[in-house]
C-alpha cells in the first residue's frame, strides 16, 4: 500500500459516513514523518509542536524504534498468562526512576487512572477499612473518560452527558491548602493529582501544595496516586515532574509516551500498597506486551544516556525566555506563560480556538485546551531553530487573532 494513493477528500467522506462524531479533526492527512516533521498526503511539512498529544517524544523514524519494530515482529503479543522477557525489565526500569517498588502494566492513561482508584479502594478495603472508599481530585483536573476516571474527572462539559457517576468523588479547588486539610478525611481512600494539569491548561501545583496533599493523606491513612501521564517521562526535564517536589506517591499512573506510540500504560505502586490487588483482581489481554515494552526499553535507553534530558531542559528554558519576551512585547493580551521543560502553555486574553487551524496552515501543529490557552508539547529532540519557526508564526497569529478579538 504507497501513500501516495491516500487523498484527504476521499479519506474524510470516508469517515464522514463511518466514522462516530466525537472528534473534528484538522483538515490534514499525515503520511510519514521524519524527526520533529510530518507529511502530509501531497508532500506538505509541518513541524509538530504537539507530538500526539505527548506521545511521540523521539520524534518520527527513530532508528532504534525501526529496529524494534522490525525485529519484534515475532513476537508482538503474549496474554499475561505466560512470560516474555521485556515486561520485568521494564518494570525495574520503572522502580529505579521513581524509587517505588513494583508495577503493573495496561494500555492507555485512562487504565492507569481506573488501575490506581481500583487499587486504592482494595487497598483499603483489605485493610479492614469498608467505609473508606471516597476519592479527593482537584477542579480543573483531567484523568479520563471511563467512568471511574471520568468521575474523579473535574471538568463537568466532560461529565454532565454520563451522570451519575461514580458515588464518593469529591472536588477541592485546586492550591487551595486549607481545603485539602479539611476535605482529605476518614472516609477517603485515595486522593488524585497531576502534577502539571495538562487538559486543565498546563498549570503546575507548587511544591507546597503537592507537600499539604501528601501530609493530609498521611494523616488519615489515604493513599497519593499521581496522574503523570501528560507530565511525566522525561517532559519536564527530570524523569518524573514531581521528582521537582520534595513528596514521593504511593501510586504513579503513567502513560502517554511510555510506548513511544505503542499503546502502553504503567502504575507504579509503593511497597506498603502493593499487595491492594492479588491474583485475579485486576487484568487486561493486551497489557505491557512485549512489542510495547520493548520499545519502552529503548525509550529509557535515551533517557538514562543524560543528553535527551539535558536537551528538554536547555530548549525549555529557550523556548520559555523566548516567550516571556514575546510577553514583553504583547503584556495586554498574554496573560501568563507557564513552563516547565517542554511542557508549554501560553495564556491569552481571548479564546484560543482558531490557533491550531491557523497555524497548521503555516505548517505547525500544536493545540489550545481550557479555552484561552495555547498548548506546546512538541518531542523532545525539538531544536532551537525549529522553536524560533514556530514562534515566528505564532505571533504573526498572535496579531491576527488579538486584532479579531478586539473588533468583536
Ligand atoms: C493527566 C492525564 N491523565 C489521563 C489521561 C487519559 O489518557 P488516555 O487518553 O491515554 O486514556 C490524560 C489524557 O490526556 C491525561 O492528560
Amino acid at each position: 500500500m504507497t501513500t501516495e494513493r491516500f487523498d484527504l477528500n476521499q479519506v474524510q467522506q470516508l469517515e464522514d459516513k463511518y466514522i462516530m462524531t466525537t472528534y473534528a479533526r484538522q483538515p490534514v492527512l499525515f503520511v510519514r514523518g521524519e524527526n520533529s516533521t510530518l507529511y502530509d498526503s501531497v508532500g506538505n511539512a509541518y513541524l509538530d509542536f504537539i507530538s500526539g498529544i505527548g506521545v511521540n517524544v523521539l520524534g518520527y523514524d527513530h532508528p532504534r524504534i525501526r529496529r524494534v519494530l522490525s525485529e519484534q515482529a515475532s513476537l508482538m503479543h503474549t496474554s499475561n498468562l505466560y512470560y516474555h522477557p521485556y515486561q520485568g525489565l521494564l518494570a525495574e526500569q520503572l522502580t529505579q526512576a521513581s524509587g517505588l517498588a513494583r508495577a503493573f502494566f495496561c494500555n492507555s492513561g485512562t487504565e492507569t487512572a481506573e488501575a490506581a482508584l481500583k487499587l486504592s479502594r482494595a487497598w483499603q478495603r483489605r485493610q479492614g477499612r469498608e467505609n473508606k472508599y471516597e476519592f479527593v481530585s482537584l477542579t480543573g483536573s483531567f484523568h479520563g473518560r471511563s467512568m471511574g476516571s471520568l468521575s474523579v474527572t473535574a471538568q463537568q462539559k466532560y461529565r454532565e452527558p454520563f451522570e451519575p457517576l461514580v458515588p464518593g468523588c469529591n472536588f477541592i479547588k485546586a492550591g487551595d491548602h486549607h481545603e485539602a486539610r479539611t476535605a482529605i478525611n476518614e472516609r477517603t481512600a485515595a486522593v488524585i493529582v497531576e502534577t502539571i494539569q495538562g487538559e486543565g491548561g498546563v498549570r503546575p501545583q507548587s511544591p507546597e501544595y503537592l507537600q499539604t496533599l501528601r501530609d493530609a493523606c498521611d494523616a488519615v491513612d489515604a493513599l497519593l496516586i499521581v496522574d503523570e501521564v501528560q507530565c511525566g517521562l522525561g517532559r519536564t526535564g527530570k524523569t518524573f515532574a514531581y521528582q521537582h517536589s520534595p513528596i514521593q506517591a504511593d501510586i504513579l499512573t503513567v502513560a502517554k509516551p511510555l510506548g513511544l506510540g505503542v499503546p502502553l500504560g504503567a502504575i507504579v505502586v509503593a511497597e506498603k500498597a502493593v499487595d491492594g490487588f492479588r491474583p485475579g483482581d485486576h487484568g487486561t489481554t493486551f497489557g505491557g506486551g512485549p512489542l510495547a515494552c520493548r520499545l519502552s526499553l529503548e525509550f529509557f535507553e535515551e533517557l538514562n544516556e543524560g543528553q535527551l534530558l539535558q536537551h528538554v531542559n536547555e530548549t525549555g528554558d529557550y523556548f520559555k525566555q523566548k516567550l516571556l519576551h514575546l510577553q514583553e512585547s504583547y503584556s495586554s493580551i498574554i496573560k501568563e506563560v507557564r513552563a516547565l521543560g517542554l511542557m508549554i502553555g501560553v495564556e491569552l486574553t481571548f479564546p484560543t480556538k482558531n490557533f491550531p487551524t491557523k497555524m497548521l496552515e503555516r505548517g505547525f501543529l500544536m493545540n489550545s485546551t481550557n479555552e484561552t490557552t495555547c498548548r506546546f508539547l512538541p518531542p523532545y529532540i525539538i531544536t532551537k531553530a525549529e522553536i524560533d519557526a514556530m514562534l515566528t508564526a505564532w505571533e504573526e497569529v498572535l496579531v491576527e487573532e488579538a486584532k479579531a478579538a478586539e473588533e468583536n
